[in-house]
């Protein structure tokens, strides 16, 4: 009935619904996108084309023996032998995406150099000669299905189509008496050594892919380790995507603890990744990788700083001494005259970073506990600062390598508690600005100099690598160069 086609009608829908919503729900968005543009893709094309060209060179080719019926004289043998490839050249190729597959190879107006013995054989007679043959037009077309290992994070590439084409084939005999044999077996010849080159370069091409290329796609990194905390997840979340002009490669981008390891608690936002096509490749770099290191970095216990009158060169006149409070908080260089003091930085909570069109920024919250230092080396605690800062970053680049340096744009104090009496924040501001300034961000910019390990694989380096922040990631295109 109409009511129960109806019902039937809502059933489908509902269920319909839950597909797509477990779909939506399983698919994870990636923390860091690689794209290859077509002037990428180019590049890569030059580059595997010159080695695929050295394997067509490999080719061997057996000796051809045949016999053929010849009026008036019977039953002619001949034989082509020692054939070698002088040369296979392939002046034109290109490397372009398929929706839904990966990329196509294409290749076209490609030739190749043979050379060999002749010989032909009947009863007593026998006639010998050397022959050169070149064979043209060659074209060939393979695609490159692109997928993803779940268990091992890594790209995969196989050849999953490949045809090859010979618009004609000449040969040319040189100083012999076979000449006109192999004028007679020409057509022959001809189909065998088309047969023969199609069924080849396809293997090749197929063989190439996967000793040559797959290996290349395997030395991009998964993990990086970055230090004794750290590591990057840099694994595939999802096939490579094709899209009519790029490549995407999407990776995890996530930092975790190398000892205790945890899910994330954050994930990734959906990055409106950009259509620049300048360079080569673009890296889009979520605020999801910058704060899943500042989690892990803050679980481990390591983002807390000791300022100790040690860390300040001797050169100084700025000095940690309870000095510094003379006029500042009278009671404290009163009751501890001539005593070290020192401030340990902590963060209250994990460093979250905003990146936005306008820049890169922190807004930490730290705690600075203030003690005083006696001469048998022991603490007794002045007081407790809350510092609120506005930090900006500023990104950078170094070979391989993710870089940044914090400048302070602003910092507000806040008394959090005090073991020596009342006394107004204001008046240290001065000094916590001077310790931010010369102690504390040379110590983090040194550290952030070194940088971050970028998902490359071997043997390349980037070259016009431009930085631009942009809603939810940081853009960093380059070109790229194979050595
Ligand atoms: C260190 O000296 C201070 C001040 O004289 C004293 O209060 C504290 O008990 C001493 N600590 C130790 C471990 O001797």
């Amino acid at each position: 009935t109409a009511l129960e086609d109806e019902d039937m009608a809502r059933w489908a829908a509902l269920v319909m619904l839950v597909a797509v919503g477990t779909a939506v729900v399983a698919a994870i968005n990636p923390g860091f996108v690689a794209r290859i543009t077509q002037k990428g893709l180019d590049y890569a094309c030059q580059k595997g084309v010159a080695k695929l060209q050295k394997e067509l060179e490999k080719l061997k080719i057996p000796d051809i023996s045949d016999g053929v019926k010849l009026n008036p004289f019977g039953k002619v043998h001949y034989s082509l032998y020692s054939i070698v490839i002088r040369s296979f050249q392939l002046p034109s190729s290109r490397i372009t995406p398929v929706p839904n597959v990966g990329l196509k190879l294409s290749i076209s107006d490609a030739n190749i150099k043979i050379s060999g013995k002749a010989k032909a054989r009947k009863r007593f007679i026998k006639i010998s000669g050397n022959f050169d043959l070149s064979v043209q037009g060659v074209s060939i077309s393979a695609d490159l299905k692109l997928g993803s290992n779940p268990n091992s994070g890594r790209a995969t590439v196989a050849s999953s189509s490949c045809r090859s084409s010979i618009n004609s084939v000449h040969i040319k005999v040189s100083g012999s008496r076979v000449g006109w044999l192999i004028k007679l077996f020409h057509k022959k010849i001809e189909s065998w050594l088309r047969n023969f080159m199609n069924k080849k370069i396809c293997e090749k091409v197929a063989e190439a892919v996967s000793s040559k290329l797959q290996p290349y796609f395997n030395t991009l990194p998964v993990n990086s380790n970055i230090d004794a905390v750290a590591a990057i997840d840099y694994s595939m979340v999802a096939p490579p995507i094709a899209t009519a002009d790029s490549l995407d490669l999407q990776a995890k981008g996530e930092f975790f603890s190398r000892t205790n390891r945890i899910p994330s608690p954050i994930s990734p936002s959906v990055a409106a990744f950009p259509t620049e096509h300048d360079r080569m490749v673009y890296l889009g770099i979520s605020d999801y990788f910058f704060n899943t290191a500042g989690l892990v970095y803050q679980a481990a216990g390591v983002l807390k700083l000791m300022l100790t009158d040690e860390k300040i060169s001797k050169e100084s006149r700025f000095r940690l001494t309870t000095k510094l409070f003379e006029t500042l908080i009278p009671q404290v260089t009163r009751r501890f005259p001539n005593m070290k003091v020192q401030f340990l930085l902590s963060l209250s909570s994990p460093p979250h970073l905003t990146v936005d069109p306008s820049g890169l920024t922190l807004v930490p919250e730290l705690e600075a506990q203030t003690f005083v230092v006696f001469p048998n080396s022991s603490l007794a605690p002045l007081f407790l600062l809350g510092l609120s800062m506005k930090i900006s970053v500023a990104a950078g680049a170094s070979s391989d390598r993710l870089t940044g340096e914090l400048m302070m744009n602003s910092l507000r104090l806040e008394l959090k508690h005090s073991d020596v009496g009342f006394f107004s924040v204001g008046s240290l501001q001065t000094v916590m600005n001077y310790l931010i300034h010369f102690l504390v961000l040379p110590i983090v910019n040194e550290r952030l100099k070194e940088g971050f390990p970028l998902p490359l694989p071997a043997h390349i380096q980037l070259s016009n690598v431009v930085l631009q922040p942009r809603q939810g990631f940081l853009l960093f295109g380059a070109d790229v160069q194979h050595y």
